[in-house]
């Protein structure tokens, strides 16, 4: 064999022979206390086996056989739970820097706080999220970076650049005409909406985001009104489901949030509004409801000095208690619901502290973390992949001291992350 004959087989073996390797550790995880979601009951004295990536079984600890020699986690004395989804999150934007402060970051240095981010978010128990819009195609690039091993973070499912009205609330408004300034997404009427959702598509994005209605972070736009046409948002889930991709509408106003579950959107996010019609539409359609109800606090605390513009400041003061009262109604309703913070507008890393809203708007413990699991993997069209400890999911697990069904803050200090089988926080 020549020189570079075999320097090729080496190589060769050196990629596949170590993923070969990779996929056979196993790992033997101890769980004190095993929530399983899917049955809403906490299991005790349990055992994980990991294959690779992959759960391979699990069982009680009388029933499995631990080899003497085998790689174990022992969590004997913790809460051991599937990694937590955040269907709601910005991980390219600097928490620091809201408005016109915003303006100052390019691209690649928003996609730089997405990989800090990004790690932040993986270390506090979330091993996937939904990012719903960004410029440059830089949560792409970041999704692609974490799957390719460069930068540890989430499961990442993407939008691209969300879609809006010319002046609406995904259009950047802050300058005057001379800049020429409007964001990636802006496109009116249904053409320009089928070549957005083609573009995104073709750089692969894996959802899409529009928005519905105004917002409270956007320059001049109404937090109540409706933006969109019903026909344009009909085009937009049209063209997406077409090509598989589901349609996430940020939506606060009730008009707005209407015309979106009419149009088939697959959720509906803040849905601060919503009426008693409203949640009978969703009930009907099957409607996800994303509330990000803990955010209004943080908004409201950091005002204006995270550069939050003053007019935000009054539209969050109509929306927030009004949107958390709406949480309630529609879960007493039993409309379906799925976890999503909005972290990014502020820090990453404390989006569990959402848990804690949820159950004080009705919500038991459980259901609140069936929100950010199964419900959650539901609505991202990965059920067999993550939001359970069960076999043949990936081993996304994570682990709190304490009973998060007996004080739900326990989850806001996450000790154990494994993800894909990797550990990334132990302590
Ligand atoms: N990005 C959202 C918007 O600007 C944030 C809303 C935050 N407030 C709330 N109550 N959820 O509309």
């Amino acid at each position: 064999m020549g020189s570079k004959t075999r320097y090729l087989v080496l190589s060769t073996c050196l990629v596949i022979c170590g993923q070969f390797a990779a996929a056979q550790q196993i790992t033997y995880i101890k769980a004190g206390r095993l929530l399983d979601v899917a049955d809403g009951r906490m299991l005790t004295d349990r055992i994980i086996v990991v294959r690779g990536d992959r759960i391979e079984r699990t069982g009680s600890a009388s029933s499995i056989d631990i080899p003497a020699d085998a790689n174990v986690v022992d969590l004997s004395d913790a809460t051991v739970l599937p990694g937590l989804i955040d269907m709601h999150v910005h991980l390219m934007s600097d928490p620091d820097a809201h408005g016109y402060k915003s303006l100052a970051a390019s691209v690649p240095r928003n996609a730089l706080f997405g990989a800090a981010n990004a790690r932040r978010t993986l270390t506090a128990g979330f091993t996937t999220v939904r990012n719903v819009g960004a410029g440059g195609y830089a949560d792409i690039a970041l999704r692609d970076a974490i799957n390719h091993g460069d930068v540890p973070g989430p499961r990442m499912r993407v939008t691209g650049p969300a879609l809006g009205i010319t002046g609406g609330h995904c259009d950047n408004n802050l300058l005057p005409p001379r800049f020429e300034s409007f964001a990636e997404g802006v496109a009116d009427g249904p053409w320009e909406i089928r070549k957005q959702i083609r573009e995104n598509a073709k750089y692969g994005a894996d959802l899409t985001k529009f928005c519905a209605t105004g917002g409270v972070l956007s320059k001049g736009t109404s937090v109540g009104k409706q933006q969109y046409t019903l026909q344009e948002m009909a085009t937009i889930v049209a063209e997406s489901h077409q090509r598989d991709r589901k349609v996430a509408a940020h939506a606060h106003g009730t008009e707005g949030i209407k015309a979106a579950i009419e149009a088939g959107v697959d959720s509906v996010e803040h849905a601060s509004l919503i009426d008693d019609e409203g949640i009978r539409m969703a009930l009907d359609a099957g409607t996800f409801l994303v509330m990000d109800i803990y955010v209004s606090d943080y908004i409201l605390e950091k005002g204006e000095a995270a550069g939050f513009l003053p007019e935000s400041l009054q539209k969050e003061l109509k929306v927030g208690q009004a949107q958390r009262n709406s949480f309630r109604r529609a879960h007493e309703a039993g409309v379906r619901m799925a976890f999503g913070s909005d972290a990014g507008v502020y820090p990453p890393g404390m989006n569990a502290r959402q848990f804690a809203y949820m159950v004080q708007y009705g919500m038991t413990p459980m259901e609140a973390i069936q929100a950010a699991t199964i419900h959650a993997a539901e609505l991202l069209g990965w059920p067999r992949d993550v939001g359970a400890i069960e076999a043949g999911m990936y081993a996304d697990i994570i682990a709190v001291k304490g009973n998060p069904l007996d004080d739900i803050r326990v989850l806001e200090d996450v000790r154990f992350v494994m993800k894909g089988g990797e550990i990334y926080r132990q302590r």
